[in-house]
C-alpha cells in the first residue's frame, strides 16, 4: 500500500471514530437531561431599565430561554400580582422599599417545583439580592433533595451575595455555580451571551 494512501485511511478511520463517540457522547447527555426533569424559573422585568433603554422583554428573560432551550428544561415566568412602574427610578424605589420591610409581593400562577429534579432559579440584581417577588416564589415549595443553579442579569455587580442568599431561603438544597450576565449583553449581543451560557451549563456537568 502507497503511504499516501495509508495515511488517508487512518485519517477516515479517526474521522469515523471521533465522529461516533462524539454522538455518543451528545446521546448520553441527551438522555441524561430526560431522565433528569429540569425547571428554568425566572423573574424579569421588561420596561425602562439601565444602560438598555426601554426592552420589550426583559434581559433575564432572555437568558432564562437560552438556558432552556440548551437543557430542554420547562420555563416559568415570576409575575409580581402588581406589575412594577415601567419608569426605570420609580422602580428602583418601589424596590428598596419591598427590600427594606422584607415584603413578599403576590405572585400570578405557580410552577410544580416538587416535580422537578434541577432547578435554575433567575433574576435581576436588585439592590444587591434578588427581587422580592422570587422570595414568595421559593417560600410556596420544598426544596429538599433539590440541585438549584442561579443565574442573575445585573449591571456591575454580578451576583452579589445572592447563592447565600438562595442556599437559605431553599432550605435543603444543593446550590450549583450560578451565571451572572450583564443585561446589556443579554439584551445587545446575545450571540455573546449565549456561549457564555454553554460553557457555564458545560462546565456543570449536569
Ligand atoms: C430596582 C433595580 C435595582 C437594581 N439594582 C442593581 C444593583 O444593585 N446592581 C446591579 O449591578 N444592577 C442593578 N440593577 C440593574 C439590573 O440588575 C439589570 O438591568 C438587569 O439586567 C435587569 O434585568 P431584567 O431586565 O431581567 O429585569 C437594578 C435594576 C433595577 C430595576
Amino acid at each position: 500500500m502507497k503511504k499516501r494512501t495509508f495515511i488517508v485511511i487512518i485519517t477516515l478511520l479517526f474521522a469515523t471514530f471521533s465522529f461516533t463517540t462524539n454522538a455518543q457522547a451528545n446521546q448520553r447527555k441527551e438522555q441524561n437531561m430526560k431522565a433528569k426533569k429540569t425547571l428554568v424559573a425566572f423573574f424579569s422585568r421588561a420596561g425602562e431599565n439601565y444602560a438598555v433603554g426601554h426592552i420589550e422583554k426583559g434581559n433575564t428573560h432572555i437568558i432564562a430561554e437560552m438556558i432552556a432551550a440548551e437543557t430542554r428544561g420547562d420555563l416559568f415566568h415570576i409575575e409580581p400580582q402588581t406589575p412594577y412602574p415601567d419608569d426605570y427610578t420609580e422602580c428602583t424605589e418601589v424596590a428598596k422599599r419591598e427590600l427594606n420591610a422584607q415584603a413578599r409581593p403576590a405572585i400570578k400562577d405557580d410552577a410544580a417545583v416538587e416535580d422537578y429534579d434541577i432547578i435554575f432559579i433567575g433574576y435581576p440584581n436588585w439592590w444587591g439580592d434578588m427581587p422580592m417577588p422570587v422570595y414568595t416564589f421559593i417560600g410556596k415549595h420544598h426544596w429538599q433533595g433539590k440541585a438549584v443553579i442561579p443565574f442573575c442579569t445585573h449591571e456591575g455587580s454580578g451576583l452579589s451575595d445572592t447563592g447565600n442568599k438562595l442556599k437559605t431561603a431553599c432550605k435543603g438544597t444543593t446550590i450549583l455555580k450560578g451565571l451572572a450576565v450583564r443585561g446589556a449583553t443579554a439584551q445587545n449581543a446575545q450571540a455573546q451571551a449565549k456561549e457564555s451560557v454553554k460553557d457555564w451549563l458545560s462546565k456543570l456537568k449536569l
